[in-house]
């Protein structure tokens, strides 16, 4: 019989090339696929039968028998009709974990192509207006409308265009482009044709990051197999060497023309001079491979789903502490809470959840109180954070926000390219009072401690009832638990240290050249904000400043 087991790099690490080798031992056709996106049912193998695909998950090279005879204790039946696939709306991620990622015919038969031929049955001007009319943003995080950068490409004078795919995605948490590469590398292709005829470029580039092998191998190979359905339009990978700055936009076009990766200024920008000073379009995974349906299903349909300005649908990634942890594609406006709770079904430690991260390293840290939040661009640059590319990372109740601070401003030091100051020192800068404040704040809290931590706990519990958590990171715990306690006693060295904390992140914020320097104040100042008790206040700091 015919089975189906994923080949993604994220199955793969959960055995499932174990599992498809002990289904063709026993004697099944094995169909590698790309992954369905829910990772706690994988190793999943998928079994066709009269009544369509059976799904088994998590099943081991020793289930095979069991799973062939129909009998074994993880049968989970036609897996779309899961609850984590139900309320998805596939557009982008339709054919992932459905085909063999490389077969044309599947890819065909499974509506790909349509949206090339579309575009190219049309003049350019008119592929533009229906990215235009859906209403499609830059899913790299920006959110920057594809249709008018498209337009400027399109008006720019040149004999030479370029399309340039940013694959190098680099954000914690995130995994939708590279389950998309690996999944129906197809469909980017296709995309990119897309913007290759809507501008008048002649050939692409995919810039993926070197910790992609897998997407960097798929996408080689469906390159080669589908170089005579792009022709004239033609492509090629380029790969990435680690550097998360080569995610910025200026700094990829200046890797692929092989000089160090180091942001430009804009203006101009790249739609008027990018790639070797050519007009170029840029744009992320996500955009490029939510083309195909536009112009296959028409702008009407994309533009239909959606919230607010934010239209069509989201590859959401959930990821850290959380049961479901997978890809969820849905349309904008689905709330944050719906999507931690409901789908991600909390945090994998059955501990409450006390923070999720949206958007990566550079994105805010929100507590549970704000999980009202609607999915949508607008929404959440309003309460202080971004989308991002969709990344969301869950944390549970043992986590401590002054470390994580910390690691903002350590992981932007690290990453920063050192052209513009604000990012290059302040970030060093940032570590040094981060260290301050831990250091004031443990001082503060071994002062009131009156036994070793685990006695600690017991005894504030009893006399204060005020906390019944128990500690798994010491410091984030204290430092709640001090508060509850006596909050008068805290150093008030502590306050002059995060104001110093807000002066930097507003140097950064406004005095940096690219997002990296920009954006890291987002997860610093959302933590103090949202989390003040973990930096020794004892109120709020902005009343404390006042
Ligand atoms: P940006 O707002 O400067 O530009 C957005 C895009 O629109 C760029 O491609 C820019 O060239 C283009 N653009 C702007 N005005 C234009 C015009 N008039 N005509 C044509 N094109 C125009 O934002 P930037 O710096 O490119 O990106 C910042 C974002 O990157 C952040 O929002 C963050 O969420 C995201 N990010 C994503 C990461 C990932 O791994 N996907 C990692 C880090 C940050
Ligand atoms: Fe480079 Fe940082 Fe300045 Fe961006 S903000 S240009 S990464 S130094």
């Amino acid at each position: 019989s015919r089975v189906y087991i994923s080949k993604d790099m994220a199955s793969v690490a959960l055995g499932a090339d174990a599992l498809a080798d002990a289904f063709a031992a026993a004697g099944c056709e094995v169909v590698r696929t790309g992954s369905r996106g829910l990772f706690s049912i994988e190793p999943l193998v998928e079994v066709e039968t009269g009544e369509g695909r059976i799904g088994y998950g998590p099943v081991g090279p020793g289930d095979v028998a069991a799973v062939l005879d129909g009998t074994h204790a993880n049968r989970l039946g036609d897996v779309t009709a899961l609850p984590f696939f139900v309320r998805q709306q596939r557009f982008s991620f339709e054919r992932v974990g459905v085909i063999d990622p490389l077969d044309c015919d599947a890819y065909a038969a499974h509506d790909g192509w349509r949206g090339l031929d579309a575009a190219r049955a049309v003049a350019p001007q008119a592929v533009v207006d229906a990215v235009k009319a859906s209403g499609l943003r830059g899913r790299g995080g920006a959110g920057f409308p594809t249709g008018i950068k498209w337009q400027t490409v399109l008006d720019a004078a040149s004999d030479e265009k370029f399309i340039v795919c940013n694959a190098d995605e680099g954000d914690s948490g995130t995994f939708a482009d590279r389950m998309l590469m690996e999944g129906d590398p197809y469909c980017l292709i296709e995309g990119m044709a897309i913007a290759a005829h809507a501008v008048g470029a002649g050939h692409g580039y995919i810039y993926i990051r070197s910790e992609y092998p897998f997407a960097i191998e798929t996408m080689h190979a469906a390159i080669e197999r589908s170089a005579r359905r792009m022709a004239p339009f033609t492509l090629e990978v380029r790969v990435g060497a680690g550097a998360y700055v080569c995610g910025e936009e200026t700094a990829l076009l200046d890797s692929i023309e092989g000089k160090r990766g180091q942001v430009r200024a804009k203006p101009p920008l790249p739609a008027i001079e990018g790639l070797f000073g050519k007009p170029t379009v840029i744009n992320n995974v996500l955009s490029l491979a939510a083309v195909p349906f536009i112009l296959s299903e028409g702008a009407e349909a994309y533009a239909a789903v959606g919230f607010g300005r934010s239209r069509g649908t989201m590859p959401v990634q959930l990821a850290g502490n959380v049961k479901n942890g997978g890809l969820f594609e849905v349309g904008f406006g689905i709330t944050l809470g719906e999507l931690v709770n409901d789908i991600g079904g909390g945090t994998a430690s059955g501990r409450p959840v006390r923070a999720v991260q949206v958007g990566g390293p550079l994105g805010a840290y929100f507590p549970p109180s704000m999980f009202h939040l609607p999915f949508d661009y607008e929404a959440f640059a309003g309460a202080g954070g971004l989308i991002g590319h969709a990344g969301i990372t869950v944390f549970d109740d043992s986590v401590d926000m002054a470390h994580m601070a910390r690691f903002a401003m350590e992981f932007c030091a690290a990453e920063s390219c050192g052209k513009c100051t604000p990012c290059r020192i302040g970030s060093t800068r940032g570590v040094e009072i981060m260290d301050r404040i831990l250091a004031a704040r443990n001082t503060a809290l071994s002062s009131v401690r009156p036994e070793p931590v685990e006695g600690l706990f017991s005894t504030l519990d009893e006399k204060d009832g005020a906390s019944t958590r128990s500690a798994r990171t010491e410091g984030g715990y204290l430092a709640k638990a001090l508060y509850s306690r006596s909050p008068a006693r805290i150093d008030t060295g502590l306050t002059a240290q995060t104001d110093l904390l807000r002066d930097l992140c507003d140097t950064m914020k406004y005095g940096s050249l690219c997002a990296l320097g920009g954006f890291t104040p987002y997860p610093v100042l959302s933590a103090l904000d949202h989390f003040p008790e973990d930096f020794g206040a004892s109120a709020p700091i902005q009343d404390a400043a006042e």
